[in-house]
Parts: C-alpha cells; structure tokens; sequence
C-alpha cells in the first residue's frame, strides 16, 4: 500500500520496500512483503494483526534485532540494513528501549536495581549528546532518568525496594517500561506487553507508557492483539499476510483507563 505522510514531528524511522523471508526453497516462509513505513517522532503507534502477519518481524527490525531480507530502513540518519553488528548493537544501547510480553527482570535485583541497572549501561556518550539538536517540536528531556524518577513515571516509587517476586504481574511489567524508559530511548518497541495481563493491570501498564510517550517524547510503537487498545493511540496499523493493509490516524486519542477489552 502507499505510505502516508506523518502528521506531525520529524521523520524517525522510514522504510522502503521492506522484505523478510525466513528460510528458502519450498520451506520459505516470507514474514514481509514489500512494506514501507515512516515513523513521525513522538507518534505514539499501535499494530494490530492475526498471529503471524509479521508484526514482530517489523519490529524487531525497526530495533535492529533483526535483518531484512530486501529493502531498507533508516532511523533518522542512519540507514539501519547492512549495518554490521557492531553499529546495530550500539544503535539499540543508544537509541532503543525494548518492552516484550515477559519482563525479564532480574530476580535478585530490586526494581530500582533493575532499573538503575540499564542506566548504567546506556551512558551518556558525547556521540549521542553532542551536535545535533533534538528533533523540533518533541517535548524532549533529554538524559537518562534516575532510576527512582523512571520508577514514579510508572507510578511505582513506593516499590522501589521491593524484589520482581513481591511484585505483580502488572507491577513486574512496569518496572520493565520503566527500565526502559530510564535510558532515555528515542523510541520505545513494545511487543505485546499486555499480552499477560488482565484488562485493569494492562490499563495501568498502557497508562505507564503514554505517560512516558507525552511526558518524555518518546515514540512508542506497541504490538497488541486487543484492538481496543488503538482507541489510545496516534496513529494504527493493521497487518496481514506480511504486509501493511490498514494505516489510520486517530484524531482523539483517549485516555487509556477509559480503554476495554
Ligand atoms: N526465526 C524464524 N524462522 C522461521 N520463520 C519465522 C521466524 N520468525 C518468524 N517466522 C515466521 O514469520 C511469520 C511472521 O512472524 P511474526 O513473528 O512476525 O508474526 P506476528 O505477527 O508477530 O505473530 P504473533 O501475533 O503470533 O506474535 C510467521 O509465519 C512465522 O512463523
Ligand atoms: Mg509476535
């Protein structure tokens, strides 16, 4: 399909011709085909689609976890396909956050532990402080967050020494955003990261990311099963087959607690 134009902000991402083809011969399984996409910085965007339309597949290349097979994307300046390992790997330290569905927080860690953790792994490297400004227009704060700041973002200071045991699903999961969140990404990947929750708790987790997205000028694209949750978002697209079919800008993001599902 055509690709839209964003509404507003600088472009961060743009994708061309997008193709992934796991395998070959007759036990190829193609996971894109010839998508093309541009990301506006700040957008907050929501991908919807039946299991194995190839979201993740689209996501984990945006992060640079993973390679196309044909086409290219660029992150800002940065064209991202045919980087080597060492520039991806230091593309995603400086630049991405990663939310999956499982926390993956580190159990004999305190969650201000955990999130104090990816600052100290992030940095704050004059490659990606100095020269060039921040994007006109984004309400960025630029730097990493303490770990304590991050934790009250998600709305869990008063858990900060608590372990990822005495913690629920919910809680665990936004200790995740907020390790995330802590380094400063300029875009945050979540995939599925409602998709263990109840409805109420993810509600809480949603709210934990928008806060992050308007607060902070993250962009955050998040995958999701539960349509209702694009009722939040800036911008939706649907996938199917590999492939975008649906692109729909929304006029009125509402608030996420007003979201069911
Ligand atoms: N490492 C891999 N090797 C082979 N095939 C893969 C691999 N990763 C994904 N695929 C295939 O590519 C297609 C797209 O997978 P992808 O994980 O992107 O789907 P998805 O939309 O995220 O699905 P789900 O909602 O189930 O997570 C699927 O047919 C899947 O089986
Ligand atoms: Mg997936």
């Amino acid at each position: 399909m055509t690709d839209r134009a964003p509404a507003g902000g600088a472009p961060l991402f743009e994708a061309r011709g997008l193709g992934k083809t796991y395998g070959s011969g007759p036990t190829a399984v193609v996971a894109l085909h010839d998508v093309s996409l541009t990301l506006a910085t700040g957008e907050f965007v929501v991908i919807l689609g039946p299991s194995g339309s190839g979201k993740s597949t689209l996501l984990n290349i945006l992060g640079g976890l993973d390679a196309p097979s044909a086409g290219y994307v660029r992150f800002r300046d940065h064209v991202l396909t045919g980087a080597g390992e060492r520039a991806l790997t230091a593309y995603r330290r400086e630049h991405v956050g990663f939310v999956f569905q499982f926390y993956n927080l580190i159990p004999s860690l305190t969650a201000e532990e955990n999130v104090a953790l990816v600052t100290g792994l992030a940095g704050d490297s004059p490659h990606r402080r100095g020269g060039s400004p921040r994007d006109a227009g984004a309400v960025r704060d630029a730097g990493p967050l303490p770990a304590v700041d991050a934790l009250r973002l998600v709305g869990l200071e008063a858990r900060a020494h608590a372990f990822p045991a005495e913690l629920s699903g919910g809680e665990q999961q936004r200790v995740a955003i907020a390790r995330a969140v802590a380094k400063d990404p300029d875009v945050l990947l979540c995939d599925e990261p409602t998709g263990a929750l109840d409805c109420e708790t993810g509600k809480l987790v949603l709210a934990a990311l928008r806060r992050a997205n308007r607060e902070r000028g993250t962009t955050t694209v998040v995958i999701t099963h539960n349509a209702g949750i694009a009722a939040m978002a800036d911008r939706t697209l649907r996938m199917r087959g590999g492939a975008i079919v649906e692109d729909v800008r929304n006029p009125a993001p509402v608030d996420p607690q007003t979201l069911s599902w």
